[in-house]
This record gives C-alpha cells, sequence and structure tokens, in this order.
C-alpha cells in the first residue's frame, strides 16, 4: 500500500465517524463517544500526515505552497476541536458548529486526494511512497497512544 491509499482509507473513516456524530442529539452518549473518536481519529491523522506526506512535500519547491496550505487547515480544524471541547454539548451551536466542522473537513479531504495527491505523484517519486506509508502507520499508532 502507498501512501495515498492510506490516507484516503483513513479519511473514509473520518467521514464515517463524522456522518454518525452529525445524527446524534444533545449532550448524549453516543455524541459523547463519537467526539471523542473523532478527537483521536483526526488529530492523530493530522499529525502523523504532517510529520510523513507533508514532510516529504514540504522538501520539493513545487510541493511548498500546498503543504503549507494543508498544514494551516489542519490548525483552524484543530482550533475548532477545541471550540467544541469547551462548548455545552446540549446547546444548539454544538451541532451547528460541528456541522460547519464537517463540511471543512471534507473540503479538505478532497482537496487533498484532488489536487495535492496529484502534484505529489509529480513530484515524489513511487518508492518512497511506500516508504512514507509504513511511516504514517507508525507515526500514527504513537499519536493515538
Ligand atoms: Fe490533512
Ligand atoms: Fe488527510
Amino acid at each position: 500500500m502507498d501512501i495515498y491509499e492510506r490516507l484516503k482509507q483513513d479519511h473514509e473513516v473520518q467521514k464515517e465517524i463524522s456522518a454518525r456524530l452529525a445524527d446524534t442529539t444533545g449532550d448524549s452518549r453516543d455524541r459523547r463517544q463519537l467526539f471523542e473518536e473523532f478527537k483521536a481519529e483526526v488529530e492523530a491523522h493530522a499529525a502523523a500526515e504532517e510529520q510523513t506526506f507533508y514532510g516529504a512535500l514540504i522538501e520539493k519547491p513545487d510541493g511548498q505552497e500546498k503543504a503549507r496550505h494543508s498544514i494551516s487547515e489542519h490548525k483552524e480544524a484543530a482550533d475548532q476541536i477545541e471550540e467544541l471541547t469547551d462548548l455545552d454539548m446540549s446547546s444548539s451551536g454544538w451541532l451547528q458548529k460541528f456541522k460547519t466542522l464537517k463540511e471543512e473537513l471534507e473540503h479538505h479531504i478532497e482537496e487533498e486526494q484532488n489536487e495535492v495527491f496529484q502534484l505529489a505523484k509529480k513530484l515524489i517519486d513511487d518508492e518512497k511512497t511506500n516508504q512514507l506509508a509504513e511511516e504514517f502507520d507508525q507515526r500514527k499508532a504513537a499519536e493515538m497512544k
């Protein structure tokens, strides 16, 4: 498996957890559990993605702009996750805010898969892409601990 397939796998997991979370109501056990799952998954993915995939892309002069853009979106998502953590789950604003984050995350995923991966495939050689997938797994596992 190369890094592109590996990241896509994670993106599917994120979309699935987000869809289930958007269906929850109030300060319920489901919402609490799914939000914890969402946070851990999204944050570990972003950290490992930056340490491996974007680390390799940013080394290429032509990859720097897209890498920086994606990393700034990770920061924005992390800020929104923090705000949601501090917000009362039973308030009507919580779900509204989560849905905004969900949409932005979906947009981020689409951009990665449709634009960033295409560019990276031209800049990073094939041999390296399998190695990056292995490194990604290791880093993500370490982040999840
Ligand atoms: Fe990302
Ligand atoms: Fe990603």
